[in-house]
């Protein structure tokens, strides 16, 4: 039986990517992104590769508030279930935090924050009462520690990544058929977030540990069928996850300020 997933930025980076995963397996896609060009591009773009694809998108700013809450009624409009919510859409900025336009991290934060927490909120109820769901939440690698340079957006990502993390336990011991999965991609080299977040610069997006949109979302359908709640995406960064765990915390510290620094 065909499901239905919702995928907030599945136009285009990681969003898009995933949605070709879930095409392939022939699931239906609802995608809330930005801007109406994008839908029609990504659109395109998926039915080229997947000529039976239903996708349908709704073109909404996150940032604004009561959005949520449209996107709920209009995903439910489409759909009798949701089967997978896939809270995607975000965006960073590269600086000093005191330096970054107010309004710009007011976003940042309404669209990784208050947005991903709404929708999660909204559809546990729903999915419970279909009996189930998955609710996929996109962290980041920055989620684990202060970031200078990405102040608001690591702090984003950290809300993001213990949220998930514990709303995931949660629903476990109290035996939810709803299940969270936390993702936390590595740097990604082939999407507009670094341009977007004026990071193109940026050493990170350069090292041995970055991944690509693909293997981000080939890692959280195989986390998602396999019965994770945790995803670290990107293999090279799974090994450096490993030996930085072996460093003391200073030495990470100074590692995260090397790699946010320009090349
Ligand atoms: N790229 C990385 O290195 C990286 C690493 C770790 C985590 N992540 C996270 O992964 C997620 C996807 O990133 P990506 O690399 O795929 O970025 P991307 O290519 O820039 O795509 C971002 C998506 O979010 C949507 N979006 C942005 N602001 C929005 C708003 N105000 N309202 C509604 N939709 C909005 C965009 O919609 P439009 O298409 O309409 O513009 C776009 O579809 C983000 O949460 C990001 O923080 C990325």
């Amino acid at each position: 039986m065909s499901r239905t997933v919702l995928v907030t930025g599945g136009s285009r980076g990681i969003g898009l990517a995933l949605s070709r995963e879930f095409a392939r397996r022939g699931d239906r896609l609802l995608w809330a992104s930005l801007k109406a060009q994008e839908i029609e591009d990504g659109r395109r773009a998926l039915l080229a590769d997947h000529p039976d694809a239903q996708v349908e998108g709704l073109p909404i700013d996150l940032s604004a508030p009561g959005t949520p809450e449209e996107v709920v009624n209009w995903a439910l409009s489409r759909a009798e279930r949701i089967d997978a919510l896939v809270n995607n859409a975000g965006f960073g900025a590269y600086g000093l935090s005191k330096d970054i336009a107010f309004e710009r991290e007011r976003a940042m934060i309404a669209v990784n924050v208050s947005a991903l927490h709404a929708l999660t909120r909204a559809f546990i109820p729903v999915m419970e009462d279909a009996g189930g769901g998955s609710i996929v939440n996109i962290a980041s690698n920055s989620a684990y520690q202060p970031a200078p340079g990405l102040a608001v957006y690591a702090a984003t990502k950290a809300f993001v990544k213990h949220y998930s993390e514990a709303l995931a336990a949660e629903l476990k011991e109290a035996a939810s058929p709803v299940r969270v999965l936390t993702v936390c991609p590595a740097a990604v080299r082939d999407t507009d977030f670094k341009t977007d977040a004026d990071m193109a610069h940026i050493r990170t997006f350069d090292s041995i540990a970055t991944t690509t949109a693909e293997e981000v979302a080939r890692d959280i359908v195989r986390g998602l069928e396999t019965g994770k709640d945790f995803v670290l995406t990107g293999a090279a960064m799974r090994r450096s996850y490993l030996l930085m765990k072996l460093l003391p915390a200073p030495a990470v510290r100074w590692l995260v300020r090397r790699e946010l620094a320009g090349v």
